[in-house]
Parts: C-alpha cells; sequence; structure tokens
C-alpha cells in the first residue's frame, strides 16, 4: 500500500473518543497518511477541533469534521476505536469500505467462546465474519496477512511486556501476581467518573474478574507455548495517561540474575518501543509514567532476590496502549518504517 506516488487512505471510527483522538493525533504528523474519514456517534457534524481542541491549532485540521459511520467511504485502513460491544454491529459497513481493519478494541481477542461469553458478553453472539489475529507488534511471529486485526488490551499488554522474557527462557514458575494500575483515560471518554472523585484518590478498580486477565494468559500461551497460574488485580490512578504493572513471580530451581537479565535483553533486543531499563538501581531508574506518557514506548525492568521475581512495566494508555500501538501495527503491515509519525520522548514535567 505504502508507496511515493499514494497515501494510505485512512479512516478512523469512534473519532471522537479517547483513543480515536490519539489516533488522529499522532496521523496528523504521519508522513504517509491520509485522514480520510472521521466517524462519531452522537459527535457526529461537529468540528474535530471543538470535540478535541487539543488538536484544533494543527493546519491540517481546519477542515475535519467528524460523519456519521453510515456515510463511511472506501478506505485502505479502518481504525476500530469505538466502545467494547458496539463493533460486532458495526463491523459489516466497515468491512465494506475498508480494505483491513484494525481495531483497538477488545471484542475480538479472546479465542475461548466461553472467555468471550464471560468476559464480553455482548459480543459472544455476533460472531465476525472472518477471525480477528492478536497482534502484538514485537511478539507476534509475523506480520499478519488477515484483514481484522485485533490489538491488545492497554493494561494486558503492559503486563505481557513484563512477563514475556521470563516465560519464553522457562525461567519461572507458573504462578504469577500482577498487580496494574492505571490513568482515567483508560475507562474511555463515556466513562462519567466525576473527576472530584479521581482526584487525590488512589483506589481498587477490580480485585477480580477483568477482562484483560484472559487475554494475559492467552498471549502468554500463544507467544510462548506456556500456561499461567494468574491472579490480576487493577487499581485506578489520579494521573490522566499511564500504566504501571508489578509483577510477582518466583525463580524455578537453578534460574540465575544473569539468566533473568540475559532473557529481558533477548528478548526486546532491536525492538525500538520496548526498552529494557537495565540495572536499575535508583527510583528514577525503573520505568516510571514520567518517562513514557506521550510516547510509543513501553518501559520494563526487572529485579532478582532469594528466588523472587519482581518485574515491572509503564506505557501510555493511549499510546502504546493504543493508537501508537496501532499506528506501529500500521506502519509494519503497509511498509513504512516502524517508528514512522511515533514518538519516543515523554511529555514532561
Ligand atoms: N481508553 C484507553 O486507554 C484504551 C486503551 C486501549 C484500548 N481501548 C479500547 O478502545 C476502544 C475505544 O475506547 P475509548 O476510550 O476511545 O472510548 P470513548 O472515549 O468512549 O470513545 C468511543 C467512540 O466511539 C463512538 N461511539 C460510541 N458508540 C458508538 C456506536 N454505537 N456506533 C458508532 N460509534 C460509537 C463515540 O462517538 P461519540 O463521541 O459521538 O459518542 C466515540 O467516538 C474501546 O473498545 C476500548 O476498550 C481503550
Amino acid at each position: 500500500m505504502a508507496d511515493n506516488d499514494k497515501k494510505v487512505r485512512v479512516a478512523v471510527v469512534g473519532a471522537s473518543g479517547y483513543t480515536g483522538g490519539e489516533v488522529v493525533r499522532l496521523l496528523l504528523e504521519h508522513p504517509g497518511v491520509e485522514l480520510a474519514f472521521l466517524s462519531a456517534e452522537r459527535n457526529a457534524g461537529a468540528a474535530l477541533g471543538s470535540v478535541h481542541p487539543w488538536l484544533r491549532n494543527h493546519p491540517a485540521a481546519a477542515g475535519l469534521r467528524f460523519r456519521p459511520l453510515a456515510e463511511l467511504e472506501d478506505v485502505d485502513m479502518a481504525f476500530g476505536c469505538l466502545p467494547t460491544g458496539a463493533l460486532p454491529e458495526q463491523l459489516p459497513v466497515i468491512a465494506e469500505r475498508a480494505e483491513r481493519v484494525l481495531n483497538l478494541g477488545g471484542d475480538f481477542r479472546l479465542r475461548e467462546s466461553g472467555d468471550v461469553e464471560s468476559y464480553y458478553p455482548k459480543t459472544a453472539g455476533n460472531p465476525p465474519q472472518e477471525d480477528f489475529a492478536y497482534y502484538v507488534p514485537e511478539l507476534s511471529p509475523s506480520v499478519p496477512k488477515s484483514r481484522f486485526i485485533s490489538l491488545p488490551g492497554c493494561m494486558a499488554v503492559a503486563s505481557v511486556y513484563a512477563l514475556y522474557p521470563l516465560f519464553a527462557a522457562s525461567l519461572v514458575e507458573h504462578r504469577v501476581v500482577v498487580d496494574a494500575k492505571t490513568g482515567s483515560t483508560g475507562g474511555g471518554r463515556g466513562s462519567g467518573e466525576p473527576p472530584a472523585e479521581r482526584s487525590g484518590n488512589f483506589r481498587v478498580h477490580k480485585l477480580h474478574g477483568h477482562r484483560h486477565a484472559p487475554e494475559i494468559s492467552q498471549a502468554i500461551a500463544e507467544f510462548t507455548g506456556t500456561a499461567m497460574d494468574l491472579r490480576f488485580a487493577t487499581h485506578s490512578l489520579d494521573v490522566s495517561r499511564g500504566i504501571m504493572v508489578t509483577a510477582y513471580t518466583d525463580l524455578r530451581p537453578g534460574v540465575t540474575p544473569l539468566d533473568v537479565k540475559r532473557a529481558y535483553a533477548k528478548a526486546y533486543v532491536g525492538k525500538p518501543f520496548v526498552r529494557v531499563r537495565t540495572a536499575p538501581r535508583a527510583p528514577q531508574d525503573f520505568p516510571m509514567l514520567k518517562a513514557v506518557v506521550g510516547s510509543n514506548v513501553a518501559e520494563v525492568a526487572v529485579a532478582v532476590r532469594d528466588g523472587q521475581c519482581v518485574a515491572v512495566a509503564a506505557l501510555d494508555n493511549l499510546v502504546k496502549g493504543a493508537a501508537g500501538q496501532a499506528i506501529q501495527s500500521m506502519n509494519l503491515i503497509c511498509g513504512f518504517d516502524e517508528t514512522a509519525g511515533l514518538p519516543t520522548t515523554a511529555v514532561s514535567p
């Protein structure tokens, strides 16, 4: 699709939401893309800059408006940014007009029908006409050829980046505890949480039954061939963007700290957007939100003592956890440089 003469024509479906707006923000700077269509539901008809004021000063934003999905035109790539449960109904319209679909939502990530019924009940009775490939750019063996592609969940992929090297090299026992903390944009624009209740607070989100738990187990099994016994709890942070996960495991007998260090180096060598923090000592050496927010980078680190292994990962839920991951995937699918249009520096202080 990508050559010098022809830009990739892109639709952002659900462009007035948080992830859709972030896809638009990043694609406005992408050299090989034409933003051909932006959809919204309640915001259909509104100008881009009135819904996302942070985009209004880009020269190319001036003429852009949201349109109803029913008016979708032919595009090379559609980014699906609809709330959980909305895609199955809208997929026939998108599939008719888009050559390929990169879906940021969770509807078609899980393979076990029992898991789909439990965690995505609106999706269960409405399977897609073709399977969705589950794609993590750093871990999937190849770029998928499928028309329909599911990208990973934000807390799921942070957890998978933290755990993958340990399971890929068979260094740890199967029991894993993952504690994940996420910022407020993780719930989408329609979450309805009063800001005053988030502000100055740190609270539980879900101690059991988060839908990213089966996804983490599925991804680790798919990419390493290992079945995990996972405990997964989530918490809500008083920040707008960012996810931090802490994963606790026990090393298998005979595994050394050097084995662990080598496993992380090997897993992410040559991967521009997963950066291992080697030999962190001071707190600021470890992965942290202020090093990743605004960027497409996931930071990872691991520490071992007395057979106990603690791995951490931090990323921006809207960038590496959603829009940036999707654009990185588009880059690889369309033959662009993997890093095109994607920031590696954070916005801080
Ligand atoms: N937020 C994150 O950090 C994050 C990270 C990774 C993945 N995801 C996934 O990405 C998807 C989008 O999340 P989000 O946070 O961007 O949600 P959001 O802020 O609530 O945005 C939803 C978008 O979908 C549109 N929409 C709502 N219902 C629709 C319908 N029935 N038909 C067509 N369009 C409809 C909305 O339009 P109006 O504005 O006009 O209502 C809006 O543009 C979700 O599946 C979520 O799980 C989110």
